[in-house]
């Protein structure tokens, strides 16, 4: 049986599983150390499946041990921030949770590949690295792909165009220092920056590096999931389709 395993079922956790299954990837195994979260939630998921139209299963896992058979572990636990906190105020807590999963992940699944979501990514994907001791090549921070679709998005707006026709590239940290390469950047094949006048172009690029603080501020106790797990079941299927 081909499944992946999403480790934590808050907003992000959850919403990947069902992103995942609702797009028909893979059946998805969904473990929290709360009792009962993913069991609740992932019987609610399954409630929707006759009207939403999905197979695929979401099945709530009762030990970490589920992901010794997995293709895919995607790690989203951790707290998240609340408003007027930087990313880097979660690293801490958060390094001290993936501190206790990373030789267990690396005993338990030695060959998956492992997607990071836990925030700070990008610090927390190399701790991960550095305390798991796996081949670095297999385990991948999603902030990249986030902010390539937040990107995307922006442009589309600024332009009043499909966001599914334009596609971006963006390099370094998930954060307001996240490099956009506006060159590399296009709409049907036509150079972004032949569109779009310097203004513009400096206009997405802020807010695509602001958005998550943006959703944090306004958001009330909870921070950006929908695009965040849409980025982490896209980068699945990449995987998934090879
Ligand atoms: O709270 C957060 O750090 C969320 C990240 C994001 O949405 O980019």
């Amino acid at each position: 049986m081909h499944y992946v395993t999403v480790i934590g079922s808050g907003n992000v956790g959850a919403n990947t599983a069902f992103f995942i299954a609702e797009k028909g990837i893979t059946d998805v195994a969904l473990y929290d150390i709360r009792d009962g979260i993913a069991t609740g939630k992932g019987l609610d998921m399954m409630e929707a499946a006759p009207i939403r139209k999905y197979r695929n299963r979401i099945w709530p896992a009762k030990t970490l041990d589920v992901i010794a058979d997995t293709e895919t572990v995607i790690l989203t636990a951790g707290k998240v921030r609340s408003p007027g906190m930087k990313r880097e105020d979660l690293f801490e807590e958060n390094r001290s949770i993936v501190a206790e999963l990373a030789p267990e992940i690396a005993r338990l699944a030695p060959d998956a590949r492992i997607l990071i979501a836990t925030e700070p990514v990008d610090l927390i994907t190399t701790e991960f690295a550095r305390l798991c001791g796996l081949d670095r090549s297999r385990i991948m921070g999603i902030g990249g792909c986030l902010d390539v679709t937040r990107l995307r998005y922006f442009a589309s707006r600024e332009l009043g165009l499909s966001p599914e026709n334009i596609s971006a590239t963006v390099i370094g940290r998930h954060s307001d220092a996240m490099i956009a390469i506006l060159r590399y950047c296009s709409v049907s094949g036509l150079p972004l920056t032949s569109l779009l006048s310097e203004e513009q172009q400096n206009k997405i690029v802020e807010q695509t590096r602001r958005a998550g603080d943006l959703i944090v501020g306004m958001a009330q106790r909870a921070s950006a999931f929908y695009a965040p797990s849409a980025a982490i079941a896209d980068l699945v299927d990449a995987i998934h389709m090879d």
